[in-house]
């Protein structure tokens, strides 16, 4: 059986495979010189040789339990046709979001838009690197992703007062989303992906009013899909204040937790498997910090059904010798 699939399906607490969010990217030289000969975003991850490579690349160094394949959330609303560009120094910068356009769009002309990205997760899957270790595919959760599509941008630590202005077409927006992205997961899955991660980057900006409507009804839909295809689903609604609620209601495989919340809390409240919550910061200090902070998680998760990762994505700045000195301390555990 494949490394998370012991957790995720057997429930497995005597073993903690590892995978670490961002793990193809930036903190890797061999990741920033595809990069610098590849200065458009889009069209690396549409480049399929180019793509799966990426993601092996973490695979080649470090002993990981699983591949994520190197994409972007933001590859929905290109395949929309929205315009999608990655800004230096900046992030994504999306383009205007015409609705009469996107409904002239079927899901051939979706698909046929991100074809390489399928055919990079079939690549990726049957690469013998990969026995006994996962293929995880990705996508955004539809709250963070209408939050790109109307903001346009990253939207730092709050909305604009009137993002909710016109709510006809925040829910036509919101049903494209659902639409498109089980096109997407099931895509995913035909080509090899076998475990899925929703990514709501942005579900920390609601208020609990809004809950219910942006994610609660859209993420239980979609996670209830995935699990129609037997596949297991992670969810990660980060910085989420009410994560024991949030699974009660959506019921994923598992939950990935950010860094603020308290391990302790998450072991005593919730029942199903946990993944994650290492703050990345602590990549920056020394081996021993590492050591004595990773080994904090193991030990509270010691009896629970847990996936070792970080709270958010690898930094940049990492230093690749402490992302292997962790990947270590974690098999050594
Ligand atoms: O290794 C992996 O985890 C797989 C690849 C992956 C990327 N993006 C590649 C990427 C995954 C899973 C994502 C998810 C993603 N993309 C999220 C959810 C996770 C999170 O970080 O909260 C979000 C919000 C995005 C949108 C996005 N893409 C942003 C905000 C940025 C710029 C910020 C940044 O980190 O630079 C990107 C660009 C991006 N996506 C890069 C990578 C490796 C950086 C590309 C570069 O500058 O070279």
């Amino acid at each position: 059986m494949k490394a998370l699939h012991r957790i995720l399906i057997n429930k497995e607490t005597s073993f903690n495979p590892i995978w670490i969010m961002r793990q193809a990217g930036r903190y890797l030289p061999e990741f920033r010189k595809i990069r610098r000969e590849n200065p458009n975003f889009i069209n690396l991850c549409l480049n399929k040789e180019l793509s799966s490579e990426i993601t092996l690349q973490p695979l080649r160094r470090f002993d990981l339990d699983a591949a994520i394949i190197f994409s972007d959330i933001l590859m929905l609303p290109y395949g929309l046709g929205q315009k999608v560009e990655l800004i230096k120094n900046f992030g994504p910068k999306l383009g205007e979001l015409n609705l009469n356009d996107i409904n002239k769009i079927d899901e051939i002309d979706f698909v046929q838009k991100i074809d390489p990205v399928y055919k990079a997760i079939k690549k990726v899957s049957s690469d013998p690197i990969l026995k006994n270790k996962n293929t995880i595919g990705f996508v955004g959760a539809p709250w963070t992703l209408l939050v790109y599509m109307i903001n346009k941008h990253s939207p730092k630590k709050e909305l604009k007062t009137d993002f909710f202005k016109d709510e006809l077409h925040i829910k036509r927006t919101l049903l494209i989303i659902e639409k498109f992205l089980k096109v997407h997961i099931k895509n995913q899955i035909d080509s090899g992906a076998n475990v899925i991660q929703i990514f709501d980057s942005w579900a920390g900006l609601l208020e609990e009013r809004h809950l219910p409507k942006y994610i609660y009804t859209p993420t239980v839909n979609l996670v209830n899909y995935v699990k129609s295809l037997k596949t297991p689903v992670i969810c990660f609604p980060r910085e989420i204040k009410n994560y024991k609620e949030f699974c009660e209601i959506i019921k994923p495989d598992a939950i990935s937790i950010d860094y603020n919340i308290d391990p302790k809390e998450i072991v005593k409240t919730i029942k199903i498997p946990v993944q994650g919550g290492l703050d990345p910061k602590i990549l920056l200090t020394d081996k021993d910090t590492l050591k004595k902070e990773a080994s904090k998680y193991l030990n509270i998760f010691k009896d629970h059904p847990y996936i070792f990762n970080l709270g958010h994505g690898v930094l940049p700045e990492t230093d690749p010798n402490m992302f292997e000195y962790l990947v270590k301390t974690v098999k050594d555990y």
